[in-house]
């Protein structure tokens, strides 16, 4: 299956997927990588990998960012299409051609501490002032909002006594790691239905 992505940041969870098909755990082939951040680990770790990666951004291409980024997908051939860590909305025409094959990963259990903001350290810092012993990794499909759409798979991470935003982000990141390439596995393999 080929992937298309979409970052804003560091790359880690791209990195993973684009290892685990090298190795060939995973059936499928990431062919692009679009990023709204020029400096972002991501386009940085795709241009290492050999993977076609675009700067597209309102910045760059203002109104016609949606249409752009369709374009590039489309041209690249891209049957699924996943956030890692894109810190944006897609378009209404990039949502409706991508319907039901798009999908993020998000470091906690939605719907809680999702939304608008909850990002990064935001989330981890939010789970632990909530007391909750319990977080984790949800990858859901995609939709209008942040953080919305039907939940595909989730994975528990414990918090842990004494834990800081930055201990549990590093916990939760690992787990998110293994699990992004373990449930995009399921997808490819049809074990997990997107429609
Ligand atoms: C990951 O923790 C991902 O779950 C999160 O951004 C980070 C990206 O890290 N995404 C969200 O918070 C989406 N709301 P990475 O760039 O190292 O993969």
């Amino acid at each position: 299956m080929n992937l298309g992505f979409l970052a804003s940041g560091r790359g880690s969870n791209l990195q993973a997927v684009i290892d685990a098909c090298r190795r060939g755990e995973l059936a499928a082939t990431p062919r692009v990588v679009i990023s709204n951040n020029s400096a972002s680990g991501a386009l940085e770790r795709a241009r290492q990998a050999g993977i076609p990666a675009y700067h597209l951004s309102s910045h760059t291409h203002g109104e016609g960012l949606d249409e752009a980024i369709l374009e590039a997908l489309r041209r690249h051939e891209a049957q699924l299409v996943v956030l890692a860590g894109y810190m944006k909305k897609l378009g209404p025409r990039t949502l409706a051609a991508y319907r039901n094959r798009i999908v993020n990963i998000h470091p906690a259990l939605l719907p809680k501490f999702g939304g608008q903001g909850m990002y990064g350290m935001n989330v981890h810092q939010a789970v632990i002032t909530a007391g909750e012993r319990e977080t984790g990794v949800t990858i859901h499909l995609v939709d209008e909002e942040y953080d919305h759409g039907a939940t595909l798979a989730q994975a528990r991470v414990p918090v842990l006594p004494g834990d800081t935003p930055e201990t549990l982000a590093r916990r939760v990141l690992e787990r998110e790691h293994t699990f992004l390439v373990e449930t995009l596995g399921k997808i490819v393999r049809g074990e997990i239905p997107l429609d």
